[in-house]
């Protein structure tokens, strides 16, 4: 068996016909036709209205909180367990990230104990579908209605995941998406923001074309501080092809996951995220198991050792964002008890994950952690 990388790109439609075209047309800046059909087929993609692309995922949950008027002063409530750029996209408005500790069973936010960290700074909720599981976000939404707050779904992980047959990104008033090159929908390098607000969607497009005005002549007076943060013709001619096969990547990795319970499942100290619930479609961006080394036998640390000698690639889960020095300085507050949070990082990792991986690999990959065990 070759070596096996956590994850690659899968490029199997029309992305390299698109990007030929695009460069071949000239049309290689954010002007182009590209940009355009793929903010409208990833819209509707999202059962959303509208999409502004943009150059990543980080830049997306940004732009989201800008267009939002989420600035200095304000507070957001997001998950510890999540990959910092959540955390990191708060604190470049100004704003204060404020953490909630994961669920046991599901790993995304855990929603009983959002309400506490409630005060009158708080102007958003950020739920992160952490693995490509939606997370409750009937509970999230009537929390956020009771106390005014707006909902800003991170969705960098979960392109076409559902949750009672709405899909993600659709459930708030704005979402972002990466769609770095291990994401189920990949451009390389880019993201977008949905939402169904037209006023929310022309300030997220006012924000990110440095707030050249939406109408009227173009004479470079700017009456906002804003960004350029816009995707190119070439990038967005890859996210149309990717777009265009959604639900076949989807189901690739969903079914990679259900070959990993199936090879899996029943094993003492192997732990996987929770099944989806009923209505529910789990994307399963990157396989992830926790290990409980009193029942495997063997550590976290061992078991990734042994994978590596095997040929076999993995990645460590997320540090929390109680746990970042970044953060700390920057004034928030790390203090409280985080155990799952601390659980999952301590004894989880990711399993190699690419769309196109074949049965075969996945149970090669299987059958070295099974023998492993003691
Ligand atoms: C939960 C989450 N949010 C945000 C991001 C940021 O996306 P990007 O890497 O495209 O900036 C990622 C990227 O992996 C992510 O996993």
């Amino acid at each position: 068996m070759n070596f096996i990388p956590v994850c690659e790109p899968y490029l199997a439609g029309n992305e390299l016909k698109y990007v030929t075209d695009a460069v071949s047309t000239g049309w290689i800046s954010s002007s182009g036709p590209y940009v355009n059909r793929f903010e409208e087929e990833f819209a509707k993609y999202c059962n959303c209205k509208y999409a502004v692309s943009v150059c990543n995922g980080t830049i997306a949950l940004h732009l989201a909180l800008v267009a939002l008027g989420i600035g200095k002063g304000d507070e957001v409530i997001i998950p510890s367990f999540t990959m910092i750029a959540s955390a990191f996209a708060v604190c470049y408005t100004g704003a204060k990230p404020v953490f909630i500790d994961a669920d046991k069973e599901t790993w995304n936010i855990d929603v009983t104990k959002i309400e506490e960290k409630i005060t009158s700074r708080t102007k958003a909720i950020m739920p992160v579908h952490i693995f490509g599981k939606v997370c409750d976000m009937d509970t999230i939404c009537a929390i956020a209605k009771k106390h005014n707050l707006y909902v800003v779904e991170d969705a960098a992980e979960a392109h076409g995941a559902e949750y009672h047959e709405k899909k993600a990104g659709s459930f708030s008033d704005i979402a972002g998406f990466s769609f770095f090159a291990n994401k189920n929908i990949t451009t390389g390098e880019g993201g977008m923001i949905v939402t169904n607000n037209k006023a929310v969607y022309d300030q997220a497009r006012y924000y990110k074309n440095v707030c050249f005005p939406l109408d009227g002549p173009r004479n470079y007076q700017h009456e906002n501080i804003g960004y350029n943060y816009r995707m190119s013709n070439v990038v967005a001619a890859i996210g149309l092809a990717q777009v265009e096969k959604a639900d076949d990547y989807r189901e690739m990795r969903i079914r990679n996951h259900q070959l990993y319970r199936k090879y899996l499942t029943d094993v003492p100290g192997i732990i996987f995220q929770a099944e989806p619930a009923e209505n529910c479609v789990d994307v399963c961006w990157m396989n992830t198991i926790v290990i409980d080394s009193e029942k495997y036998g063997h550590t976290k640390e061992e078991l990734i050792a042994h994978l590596k000698e095997k040929g076999i690639d993995t990645r460590l889960l997320f540090t929390g964002m109680h746990k970042q020095k970044a953060l700390k300085d920057f004034g928030c507050d790390c203090s409280g008890e985080y155990s799952v949070c601390e659980w999952l990082t301590q004894n989880g990792f990711y399993l190699p994950s690419s769309s196109s991986l074949s049965e075969e690999i996945i149970e090669y990959i299987c059958s070295v952690i099974l023998k492993f065990k003691i």
